[in-house]
């Protein structure tokens, strides 16, 4: 079983994450997390805090010579700026954010309290956890990438062009947009946002392909692959929506509209020339791309803040406002790209088994063989 814990305030020490459940044997590049806590740092809209921080990971254990052991993998990356004991007390909750409700269950009127864990700085080890994920997911030839598809009801028109194209042109984008001239428009709405002291959201979307068929479960609803996704890409903050292929859209079209037609041919064994279910049919992998959309809501801390009520006197008074980012689609993506590469390993491992990756590999090959004699 593959899991994770992870610990760590906004403005504490450190952010910390154990991952266990990984095959000996397995080679982890420390550069290639920084690379992944890198791109999530990235992204025009963020705010002043990506200025001080340059994340950066150290592997407190679980590797001998740079490869797995088999035993659990801590992770940490430190906080610059750490100044949790210094920072202002919170009294006017932000409608949106944790404050209130978070004050209310902890019985906290300092509600920074809550924001130091709610906030979104924790997914920055949850980025480590999935580049260490996505290194197992390589062994079997499974690759992830996540790119925006909308900022402030600005869409996207390019149609579908192949994985390795949205790739390198999401990767060189500031906003991880593979349509420039959607780019352009969504760079000038974030500008039109920050000046009027608002906040915006998006859409984005994550692929993986060179999934095997297989992977999940039709037999039990927690181990449906659906539900392992969604849940991940559910649990990101300000994430309102998920979608598995063409999602809302298919409700209102007709089954012979939705459901992906069955083809065979020798070489490529079954295949299908759309892909509607986003690649998963009972829960179970199907063999084609994944293709899930994720929905994140507008950034809740806003310069012009809404109306709130401080807890102190229960007067009228407009909510606290902290360094913000004015829009995070883009970081979020690479967020919802780390959560599909742990569900991803959980899911090969749930299926190979294998407590050294030479018998996970060993099983695999095994299975691909059944495949292609079925
Ligand atoms: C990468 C990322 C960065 C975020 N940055 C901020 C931020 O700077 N300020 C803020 O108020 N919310 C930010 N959020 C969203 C909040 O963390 C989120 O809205 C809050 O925790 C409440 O959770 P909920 O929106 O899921 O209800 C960010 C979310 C993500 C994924």
């Amino acid at each position: 079983m593959l899991r994770f814990l992870t610990a760590g305030e906004s403005h504490g020490k450190c952010l910390v994450g154990i991952l266990e459940g990984m095959p000996a044997g397995l080679k982890i590049e420390e550069a290639e997390i920084n690379r992944q806590l890198t791109l999530r740092q990235k992204g025009y809209g963020r705010g002043g805090r990506m200025k001080i921080e340059k994340d950066k990971v150290e592997i407190l254990s679980g590797l001998r010579k740079g490869k797995t052991i088999g035993s659990p993998i801590a992770l940490l990356i430190k906080n610059r700026d750490f100044k949790i004991d210094t920072s202002p007390s919170i009294t006017c909750p932000r409608p949106g954010h944790a404050d209130l409700a978070g004050g209310l269950k902890y019985n906290t009127k300092d509600m920074r309290d809550v924001l130091e864990r709610a906030s979104a700085r924790e997914t920055a080890i949850r980025v480590a956890i999935g580049a260490v994920c996505r290194a197992l997911l390589r062994q079997f030839g499974i690759e992830i990438t996540a790119h925006v598809t909308s900022i402030g009801g600005v869409c996207i028109q390019i149609k579908r062009i192949s994985f390795n194209q949205i790739r390198q042109k999401a990767d060189k984008s500031p906003l991880s947009c593979m349509d420039k001239a959607a780019e352009a428009e969504m760079l000038a709405e974030i500008d039109r946002a920050k000046k009027a002291g608002d906040s915006l959201g998006g859409t984005l979307e994550v692929i993986a392909v060179g999934v095997p068929a297989g992977l999940g479960s039709c037999a039990h609803w927690e181990r449906r692959l659906d539900t392992m996704l969604t849940q991940g890409l559910m649990s990101i903050p300000a994430i309102k929506g998920v979608e598995i292929g063409t999602g809302f859209l298919s409700s209102s079209l007709r089954g012979s509209q939705v459901q992906d037609a069955i083809f065979y041919t020798k070489a490529d064994g079954f295949f299908r020339k759309s892909n509607h279910a986003g690649g998963l049919e009972g829960g179970i992998t199907n063999g084609e791309a994944l293709l899930l959309r994720c929905a994140m809501k507008p950034i809740a801390t806003l310069g012009e803040p809404l109306v709130s009520v401080d807890i102190r006197t229960k007067c009228p008074q407009k909510a606290a406002v902290e360094r913000a980012d004015i829009c995070a689609v883009p970081a979020a993506s690479v967020v919802a790209g780390a959560v599909v590469a742990f569900s991803l390993a959980e899911a090969c491992l749930e299926k190979f088994g294998g407590d050294s990756l030479a018998e996970t590999k060993r099983n695999y090959q095994g299975y691909l063989k059944q495949v292609k004699t079925f």
